[in-house]
């Protein structure tokens, strides 16, 4: 027994040191097919010249390079004094038709009272998924959803096929709840530039975001969604409000924190509104009680402004901030010169700066010795999650940070080239927190109430470790004295805050129909 045990052991040891030896050629073979990959970029990318560049070079080389991605102080004051000019613009009926930030009045004038009811359909488009949400607000609130792709053709063919997907999909979520006798009143969350005329009406100015569908700009999406429903002619609708994410954030939050007048997005876009006291809202051309308000906040008589800040900057004023990166992105994009704003701060746009900074590290000699890998070199390679992972492992430690540089094809990165890829990513969110906390100073700033709450979202804010934090601190850097405020996020103001929307607008309905 023992000796076959022994025989056993010494096969088991011999297999064993097989195993070893294949894994290790296959170690080789995967490493040099790696190597193949690996594309040498650049004049000043020699090898030879690497070994003799200590790290702290590298590192003190990188970090100048990087200088221009770091705002300061200086800066960002002036980058609040041009969006305070900006807003002014917008607000303003003259300068309105030319303003770049459209300061869009919502119709939405007052906010929840904590007191909401019933039951609510949601649609929310406006991200990269579509959703349909079913909502019972009552003293808690109460959610089912679901999520439907938005397949790429759909987001840039023609405008009816949009409209036809969102019909189906609302369809079928109406069929799998056997809810087809059921006429709930409906908020539809679509997050794009509209000009609103009413609160159930929105002309879309401009697509954003990576959607491009023909037959939509300057067409009201409420009308569109109605068609689209009766070419279907199988399930009935009430549709009771349009309206923005930022405004369903605000929503949202104010439904039990009444100091709440700022909705911030920061996610796959970057937007804000804010509640504006009626006489500095030159556009508004509805009735000054129209919808009728109940004034239980009778602090509040305004309207929800939805700034569309994302477009600041596409009359130049930001050249002084933006950079190369910024150029290549913004002239690669599906809407060169337009949301410059946007696309130095949003989800959608993070992970490709930063690439962009790799691969000029790359092609310097100062990042994988000078040898890019063909995943690194492709658009969109470095997703915007990446730096939220990146930045999420304990400083020194680079656990994340490795895994991502083997999706790209880097198998051995040093504990040094982790570490200068790292200060990149804190460079690019960075620049992004801090500008997207100039926008809420400047906000709060001319709200200047003693106290308010920031209502956030998106996943941007949601999943970087320290958006918040850097966003806290340059707010507070950049606040006039005397104002306190939070940031606090806000659960899912596209569902619950359309609800309270299309809940609060028929509070105002049935107000104004009992005072006729
Ligand atoms: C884009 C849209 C805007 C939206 C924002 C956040 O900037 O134009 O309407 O609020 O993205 O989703």
């Amino acid at each position: 027994m023992e000796i076959v045990a022994a025989a056993d052991s010494d096969e088991r040891g011999l297999s064993l040191l097989k195993v070893v030896n294949v894994l290790q050629r296959v170690v080789v073979f995967v490493h040099s097919f790696t190597l193949e990959k690996l594309h040498k970029l650049g004049p000043s990318t020699s090898s030879a010249e690497m070994p003799t560049m200590r790290e702290e070079d590298i590192a003190a080389k990188i970090k100048e390079i990087c200088q221009e991605l770091v705002l300061s102080q200086e800066a960002l004051h002036e980058v609040c004094a041009c969006l305070q000019e900006e807003l002014n613009r917008g607000l303003a009926k003259e300068s309105n038709p030319e303003a770049t930030i459209k300061c869009f009045p919502t119709y939405v004038r007052e906010l929840p009272n904590g007191k909401e009811k019933g039951r609510f359909l949601a649609l929310d488009l406006g991200g990269t998924n579509f959703r349909v949400l079913l909502i019972e607000l009552g003293d808690r609130c109460t959610m089912d959803s679901r999520i439907y792709a938005v397949p790429q053709p759909i987001m840039v063919g023609p405008g009816d096929g949009l409209f036809d997907h969102i019909a189906e999909c609302l369809a079928s979520f109406i069929k799998e709840r056997d809810m087809g006798h059921e006429l709930l009143p409906l908020g539809f969350t679509f997050s794009f530039p509209c000009k609103q005329e009413g609160l159930t009406k929105a002309r879309l100015a401009r697509w954003t975001k990576g959607f491009k569908c023909e037959g939509v700009e300057g067409r009201d999406v409420v009308d569109l969604l109605k068609q689209a429903i009766a070419r279907r002619g199988d399930v009935k609708i009430k549709i009771c409000a349009v309206l923005n994410d930022t405004t369903g954030t605000l929503m949202s939050c104010a439904w039990k924190n009444h100091n709440c007048r700022i909705g911030l997005i920061v996610g796959t876009g970057t937007n804000a509104c804010y509640m504006e006291k009626l006489e500095k809202v030159e556009l508004w051309d509805g009735d000054m009680e129209d919808p009728l308000q109940d004034h239980s906040h009778e602090e509040i008589k305004g309207v929800v402004i939805n700034t569309e800040w994302g477009a600041f900057g596409d009359n130049g004023c930001l050249d002084f901030v933006r950079t190369e990166y910024d150029n290549i992105i913004d002239r690669e994009s599906i809407n060169p010169g337009r949301q410059l704003y946007e696309k130095m701060i949003s989800g959608m746009y993070m992970g490709e700066i930063a690439r962009q900074v790799l691969v000029r590290l790359v092609s310097e000699g100062l990042l994988f010795g000078g040898y890019a890998s063909d995943i690194l070199l492709e658009k969109g390679s470095f997703f915007t999650k990446y730096i939220s992972e990146i930045e999420s492992d304990k400083v020194g430690d680079y656990n994340n940070c490795r895994i991502i540089l083997e999706e790209l094809g880097f198998n051995d990165a040093t504990d040094a080239e982790c570490a200068n890829v790292r200060y990149v990513c804190e460079c690019v969110s960075r620049r992004a927190a801090h500008l997207a906390a100039a926008g809420v100073a400047v906000l709060l700033n001319r709200i200047r109430e003693e106290s308010v709450t920031v209502a956030v979202d998106g996943s941007v804010y949601r999943f970087h470790p320290h958006f918040h934090n850097l966003m806290v601190e340059q707010i507070s850097q950049l606040l006039e004295p005397g104002i306190k405020f939070d940031l606090m996020l806000s659960e899912d103001g596209s569902g619950r805050g359309a609800a309270l929307v299309a809940a609060v607008a028929s509070r105002s309905a049935s107000m104004s129909a009992h005072a006729r």
